[in-house]
């Protein structure tokens, strides 16, 4: 039986324009989802409907679990690589966003690597497409990263998340500056569902304004708490979630290596051994991945009995798939199990 569908057509560029009631809706989909491909039960609810994936910066779990995701509910997902696109040669977000409308029932958009630009177009696209569009990471926030943690935080310590010690940590790496979309959607997302969240990070590495202020203000409301920090040890002392990865500096993503050269400083910004036994016995070490191993995490961390990055990378696929399912399908299919 189907039911009528209010998540149809809405899009997915935040995690803050979505009710904390509606999300959860997701994260329940999510799990569903996540059983009925466990038993092999299919699900192909958007039979013949398009998704077009265009990707700004490079990607592996991302575009992989929007792919075999849109195959498992019987959908298509459309690469399109912005280098060979019009896109590139400056058509605007306006009239890509009307034409793939015209083609296809979802945009999804990675947009992340200039701050002040990829969230701008993303909603720039939305303001015309007359289909969803999905936020693959911008500047601001990596929403289907976020939904996915959270889905696995939910997994290891219940649906009551009042009180659970969140460290969201910047670490050392040299590979590249990354964008801050991960951290800030995490320390907007979590503080919303009452966790006791700090941010540690050298005083370079800062987060965007709006987002820190929002942090704050979502854990006034929720009864849970925000603090920031300049050590990664005061952050992972008591926590029960850790989640240590690296970000660029605001200003300088127009000259990553100057970010990176201060970085140096900071090699010591490690998640390892030692760092893991100020946490709670029953602690779990998570990333969004890809990790850069022996400087953000030691192998010995990531591959440890703390680590959950493998089951968090396998929730991208499936709170991708109850996003496209929940704002694609005209009406909402009863998820037998
Ligand atoms: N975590 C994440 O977004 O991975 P990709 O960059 O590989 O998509």
């Amino acid at each position: 039986m189907e039911t009528s569908n209010k998540y149809f057509g809405r899009d997915y560029i935040s995690t803050s324009d979505w009710s904390k009631e509606d999300l959860i809706e997701v994260l329940e989909v999510s799990s569903k989802l996540k059983e009925m491909r466990h038993k092999g039960i299919p699900h192909r609810h958007l039979l013949g409907q398009t998704v077009f994936l265009m990707f700004f910066d490079k990607s592996t779990r991302t575009r992989n679990s929007f792919e075999a995701g849109a195959t498992q509910l019987g959908a298509h997902a459309h690469f399109i690589d912005i280098a060979t696109s019009q896109i590139a040669h400056g058509e605007t977000a306006k009239d890509t966003g009307i034409i793939l409308s015209s083609y296809g029932e979802a945009i999804a958009i990675r947009h992340d690597l200039i701050p002040g630009e990829g969230n701008s177009y993303i909603r720039e696209v939305a303001k015309y497409a007359d289909v969803p569009v999905f936020n693959m990471q911008c500047d601001i926030d990596h929403p289907f990263q976020t939904t996915a943690d959270l889905m696995t935080i939910r997994e290891e310590f219940g649906k009551d998340l009042q009180g659970l010690k969140i460290a969201v940590s910047w670490a050392y790496t040299k590979s590249y500056a990354k964008p801050l979309s991960v951290p800030q959607g995490l320390i907007t997302l979590l503080t919303r569902f009452g966790c006791e969240v700090t941010l540690a990070h050298p005083p370079e590495f800062k987060l965007m304004k709006n987002t820190l202020k929002e942090a704050e203000e979502n854990a006034r409301k929720s009864g849970g708490k925000f603090a920031i920090t300049d050590s990664m040890e005061d952050a992972f002392e008591g926590a029960d979630v850790v989640y240590p990865k690296s970000w660029g500096i605001e200003e300088l993503f127009s000259k990553p290596e100057e970010a990176l050269a201060l970085a140096e400083k900071y090699k010591g910004w490690i998640c390892d051994s030692d760092k893991m036994k100020l946490t709670n016995d029953n602690s779990i070490y998570m990333h969004c991945l890809p990790a850069d191993r022996g400087k953000e995490v030691s192998d010995e961390v990531i591959d440890g009995s703390h680590s959950r990055v493998f089951q968090e990378a396998e929730n991208r696929l499936h709170t991708s798939k109850a996003v496209m399912l929940m704002t694609m399908a005209k009406k909402l299919p009863n998820l037998k199990l």
